[in-house]
This record gives C-alpha cells, sequence and structure tokens, in this order.
C-alpha cells in the first residue's frame, strides 16, 4: 500500500510514525513534509493547499489511500478532488469541514441543535457590532468566521479592547475576508479539554482526552500560539463528565452535519469548556490538533490506518478503537521568538536513542544533517505510568536534544498534576 499525507509539521509525523505500525503500507508520501520525516516518509515539495498539485502527485504515484490533515486543504475541498478521481482519502469533504471553516455557521448549528456553547450574535457590519459592544457583558469574546491561523479569536476584558478588536478584525481587515462576518460570545470559565473522535458520519468513537497549552510563555502568559504542550489523558475530564459530552454533544453534532446534509468522516475535534452549567463547545475543529496528536496517537493500542480506513468506509461501529491507560506529555521546543519573528537554520543534535519520541515539525535535512526551520521545531513526547513520570521524562528528554535558540515551556502539565493532587 502506498500513502500519501497531507500537511508537514509535528501532527502529520505522529500520525506518520503510528501509520507505518501497519505492515501493509510500504510507502508514505508527505505534502509537504519537513526533513525531520526524513527517516519515515518521503516528503516532497507541494503544499497543503496546492489542490491540483496534490491531486496529479498522487495520481502519477499511484497512491492507495491518502490522509489529509490540516484545516486549508480540507475547507478546499482535498478530500472531495481526491475521492473525484477514485483514490479513498481520510477526512471530511468540504462541505463538512465548513464547521471549522466558518464560525457562524458552527454557532448556527448549534444553536439549531441545542448542543451547548456560548451565547452569541453575529455581525456582518462593523457598525452594528461596534453598538452592539456599547452594552454587552464585558469580558467578551470576538472571533472572525473564517480561518486565521487559529489567531482569529480576541478576548476583550474591557470595552476598548473590544472596540479595537472589532475594527481591527472588519475595518481594517487584519484576517482579509475571515473577517467579514464575525461572532461576538459570551465569555465562558472553566478548564479548558480537547476531545478528538473518529467517525464515519454515523458512529462516533471518541479518543483519549487532552490539555493544550496555548500561551507561548510559563504560567499562561505570552502571546496565543498554535500549542506549546500536550498531556494526555485531561484529569478533569472524568467519565461522569465524557459520558454527559457523548450525549450532549458528539452524538448531536454528528446526527446534526447528517441531517444538513453535511456527513462529517474522519476526525471532529471538540474544544470543550467545563463550566460550572456543564459542559460547553468552544469550538470544533475539522482535523486532529497540533500538539494534542503527539500525545493522544502514542496511547492508540489498536491499528490507525484500520479505523481511518472504516471512517472512510462507515464500518467504524465495527472497527476496534483502544487507548492505554497511561499517561502521555508532549514538550513544544520552538525558535525563541515564535509567534512573532524568531531566527533558524541552527544545527539539531537529537540522539538516536530518543528519536522515536520526537516528532518534527519544521526542519530541513541537508547532506546528513538536521537544521531548524520553523517557529515549533519539534515536539518531544513521553508516555509512562502516571501524569508526574510523563511530564519528567518529556522533559528528561528535551534536556538531551540541542539546537540555538531553543525555547520551550516548563510548565507543561502542572497544572494537570495540580488538579490530579487535588482529587
Ligand atoms: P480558538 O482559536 O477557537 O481555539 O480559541 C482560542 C482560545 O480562546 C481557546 O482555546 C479558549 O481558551 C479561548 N476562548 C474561545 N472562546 C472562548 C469563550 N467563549 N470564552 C472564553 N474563552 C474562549
Ligand atoms: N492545538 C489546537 C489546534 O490544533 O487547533
Amino acid at each position: 500500500m502506498k500513502v500519501l499525507v497531507v500537511g508537514g509539521g509535528g501532527r502529520e509525523h505522529a500520525i506518520i510514525r503510528k501509520l507505518k505500525e501497519n505492515k501493509s503500507i510500504k510507502e508514505i508520501h508527505a505534502l509537504p513534509g519537513n526533513g525531520g520525516m526524513h527517516k519515515d516518509a518521503i516528503s516532497v515539495s507541494i503544499g497543503a493547499k496546492d489542490i491540483d498539485g496534490i491531486v496529479n502527485y498522487a495520481l502519477e504515484n499511484k497512491i492507495d489511500y491518502a490522509v489529509v490533515a490540516p484545516d486549508d486543504p480540507l475547507v478546499l475541498g482535498c478530500v472531495n478532488a481526491l475521492e473525484k478521481v477514485g483514490i479513498p482519502a481520510f477526512g471530511p469533504r468540504a462541505e463538512a469541514a465548513i464547521i471549522e471553516g466558518s464560525k457562524v455557521f458552527s454557532k448556527n448549528l448549534m444553536k439549531k441543535y441545542g448542543i451547548p456553547t456560548a451565547d452569541y450574535h453575529v455581525f456582518s457590519d462593523a457598525n452594528e457590532a461596534l453598538e452592539y459592544i456599547k452594552n454587552a457583558p464585558i469580558p467578551t469574546v470576538i472571533k472572525a468566521d473564517g480561518l486565521a491561523l487559529g489567531k482569529g479569536v480576541i478576548i476583550a476584558f474591557t470595552r476598548e479592547e473590544a472596540v479595537d478588536a472589532i475594527n481591527s478584525v472588519m475595518n481594517d481587515k487584519k484576517f482579509g475576508s475571515s473577517g467579514d462576518n464575525i461572532v461576538i460570545e459570551e465569555f465562558l470559565e472553566g478548564p479548558e479539554v480537547s476531545v478528538l473522535a473518529f467517525t464515519d458520519g454515523n458512529c462516533v468513537k471518541p479518543m483519549v482526552s487532552s490539555m493544550d497549552h496555548k500561551r507561548a510563555l510559563d504560567g499562561d502568559k505570552g502571546l496565543n500560539t498554535g500549542g506549546m504542550g500536550t498531556i494526555a489523558p485531561n484529569p478533569y475530564y472524568t467519565e461522569k463528565i465524557a459520558e454527559e459530552c457523548m450525549k450532549k454533544i458528539f452524538v448531536p453534532t454528528i446526527e446534526a452535519m447528517k441531517k444538513e446534509g453535511r456527513e462529517f468522516r474522519g476526525c471532529l475535534y471538540f474544544g470543550l469548556m467545563l463550566t460550572k452549567n456543564g459542559p460547553k463547545v468552544i469550538e470544533y475543529n475539522c482535523r486532529f490538533g497540533d500538539p494534542e496528536t503527539q500525545v493522544v496517537l502514542p496511547l492508540l493500542e489498536s491499528d490507525l490506518f484500520e479505523i481511518m480506513k472504516a471512517t472512510t468506509n462507515g464500518t467504524l461501529a465495527e472497527c476496534e478503537v483502544k487507548f492505554s491507560s497511561k499517561n502521555a506529555c508532549c514538550v513544544i521546543m520552538a525558535s525563541k521568538g515564535y509567534p512573532e519573528k524568531y531566527q533558524n537554520g541552527f544545527e539539531m543534535e537529537i540522539p538516536e536513542e530518543i528519536e522515536s519520541a520526537v516528532y518534527v515539525a519544521g526542519a530541513k535535512y541537508e547532506n546528513g544533517k538536521l537544521y531548524s526551520a520553523g517557529g515549533r521545531v519539534l515536539g518531544v513526547t513521553h508516555v509512562d505510568d502516571t501524569l508526574k513520570d510523563a511530564i519528567n521524562g518529556a522533559y528528561d528528554k528535551v534536556q538531551k536534544i540541542k539546537f540555538d535558540n531553543a525555547f520551550y515551556r516548563h510548565d507543561i502539565g502542572a497544572k494537570a498534576l495540580l488538579a490530579t493532587e487535588e482529587e
């Protein structure tokens, strides 16, 4: 079997490593992949948004199955385009990927089907939004409708910040046409949980829960990033809460999408806030999370390739999806300055004995050497019996990796550990 993976970050590296456990897969092609994957896949410099390029490459190389991992190609219809030429693919079609591609769509879906989420208003006119904000409860949350590289959410703690946010998104078009419409929503409080779930459009099988750390600096300070580290399982997500989420959120969402004629197949990401009034959806993503995948997939005991094919074939109900009861921690090593300006191109040293624990997100491979090439450079994952051991093990491995300008958070999992000690 020849498998193609669209995308090139740490998430894709974790997916590729897991796929390699299936012995029927003989070749994995990553588009664009990155130099750090050179032992696991053939990286080809075709961008994840180049849908025609991806389809042509898949046809020319007789690819049997494709995995489309990032949001952009999914929203652009990469799965539809591959299916059209007879190549089955993991991930939702464009009509279902809209659940992430448009926040207005997802909020309206939740309202229509009674799925718990923050109260909200939609605006297509900046003046109306500015008028509304004069008397709106503060803090408030302003969200650009479309994709915005994970930066389209602004939490305003004062009315002035809210006004600035509306102006920058709607009038100055900070996120381009993604800000033509905005959602202004109620500010929710509580622990956040990420739950990824496999679904074939009818059956939904949630994966182990996780916790992301989005801010750049220790103590949840600094700018929002793509994610600086994760732990799994998330201690706040008890069995009772999991049951409630299954009944009130996961199953209703899958059914709602089916009723709308937008059957969702692939991995649906539920970003949840455990409020004092119960769990509520803060966001849906139409894909695996990054770096959630780097802690979730190492805990998967079942065969990822079989599960992926079952989501495509509609046979997920008969497919085993089993997770280990261990704990995992992933620490992201980034380039100093990320998520703003940073320098890279520095030689990297990753000892061979820990290579299998490292998921590379941004690196070049030249003349037998790896060089940093990105904001997030790599993730280091450790799996162990307890959360504490998982965290310590991940940081031990981090100490063994060397490249100039490296920086990472020192407190990944600290909050979760406190929660387990409070129990
Ligand atoms: P997103 O880009 O949708 O992942 O949102 C980024 C972050 O903003 C989330 O992880 C939450 O921490 C926060 N957030 C989003 N919506 C809300 C909300 N309604 N109330 C409080 N925080 C929120
Ligand atoms: N880690 C958050 C995301 O993948 O969107």
